[in-house]
């Protein structure tokens, strides 16, 4: 099995540097080759997305992807700008499915910002739609007005089949959890989502056991808050998955807790922590490295189809989370804060 190991910037390098600790414990003969992406990829060649770097990630079996972006970058052409590395090969790999898991360890109840009665329990999958939407959408661009002003365009565009294939991922989803979908969207205003309420519609014929509900986003934002715990299944389109999911992750405690997996048609996938890169960590070691073990064991159960590693990489987690240890962004008070690598090393320590 080959993975391509691109740890990207910011904290990206030291938090990889962790989950391939833990992969490389399995004993798996997995075949892990290093490449550069974002910031990273523009310094060695020039590019986000470096030729070699896009050759690794389409041959390998799966990718596991660290983070992109630093504000040194912010004044490049946007072609040239980390985030844009991320976004091609997204698109390069047809990695339309985004599911990124909002689930509460019960010792981290007090981590997070709501009061622990809203979280605990809290188990939800966003299903976001990644290859489409306002981020893909043609037109696009900063144009100049005959009057002389400047003007901002992007497209919000769905087609129906990128719709209903998202769709499919999601029932598929809640068919082995709780059979519950809410469907998000803002059909009250724009007609693409319109649209993706139809689809969604029509495709729950094919899934009957499964209730289908539909929210706007705005509400969805706020019932995320209230009470959480309603939902099983969220799907959604590209931008407000984007945006809900950073929300969900607070509910965990923590942003550095939400893994992710990004999966083609053919459960080919690149695994990342759903956060950022976040530059003001970097070179610390103080981030938390438990968001992308986690999309680790993602890896083993969506590409690898190998239940028993994923549920050993979660289970490891779960006992260095039971017997205290915590990074700087998950600590409350009587627990053993730890760096980056000692949170990785006691993961490791629980896996054996
Ligand atoms: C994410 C990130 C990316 C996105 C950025 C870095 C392009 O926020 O994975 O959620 O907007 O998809
Ligand atoms: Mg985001």
């Amino acid at each position: 099995m080959k993975i391509a190991v691109l740890p990207g910037d910011g904290i990206g390098p030291e938090i990889v540097a962790q989950a391939v600790k833990v992969l490389d414990a399995l004993n798996l003969n997995l075949e892990m080759t290093e490449a550069p992406i974002g910031g990273a990829g523009y310094e060695a060649s020039g590019d986000p997305l470096p030729a070699d770097t896009l050759q690794l990630a389409k041959e390998a079996d799966a990718v596991l992807l660290g983070a992109v972006g630093d504000w040194k970058y912010d004044t490049l052409e946007r072609h040239l700008r980390p985030e844009r590395g991320l976004l091609r090969i997204r698109k390069e790999l047809n990695l339309f499915a985004n599911l990124r898991p909002a689930l509460l360890y019960p010792e981290l109840a007090d981590a997070s910002t709501l009061k622990a009665e809203v979280v605990s329990g809290l188990d939800i999958m966003i299903v976001r739609e990644l290859t489409g939407d306002i981020y893909f959408g043609q037109p696009r661009g900063i144009s100049t007005l005959a009057n002389g002003e400047r003007e901002g365009v992007n497209t919000m565009r769905y087609a129906e089949s990128e719709i209903r294939r998202i769709g499919r991922v999601a029932f598929d989803i809640a068919m082995k959890r709780n059979k519950k979908v809410c469907s998000v969207d803002k059909a009250n205003v724009l007609e693409c989502t319109e649209l993706w309420r139809q689809v969604m519609i029509e495709l729950s014929a094919d899934y009957p056991e499964v209730e289908l509900s539909h929210m706007y986003v705005d509400n969805a934002a706020m019932q995320l808050i209230r009470a959480p715990k309603q939902f099983d299944v969220m799907v959604t389109g590209n931008i407000f998955g984007d945006i809900l999911s950073d929300e969900a992750s607070m509910l965990t405690g923590s942003i550095g807790m939400l893994p992710s997996a990004s999966l083609d048609a053919n459960n080919k996938g690149m695994y990342e922590p759903s956060h950022g890169s976040a530059p003001d960590l970097a070179g610390k070691n103080i981030a938390n490295p438990l968001a992308t073990i986690l999309s680790a064991a993602m890896m083993m159960r969506y590409t690898f189809n190998d239940e028993l590693h994923a549920l050993k990489i979660e289970n490891a987690v779960k006992k260095a989370l039971a017997q205290g240890y915590r990074t700087a962004d998950i600590v409350t008070v009587g627990c053993k804060k730890v760096s980056c690598s000692d949170m990785g090393n006691a993961v490791l320590a629980a896996l054996n």
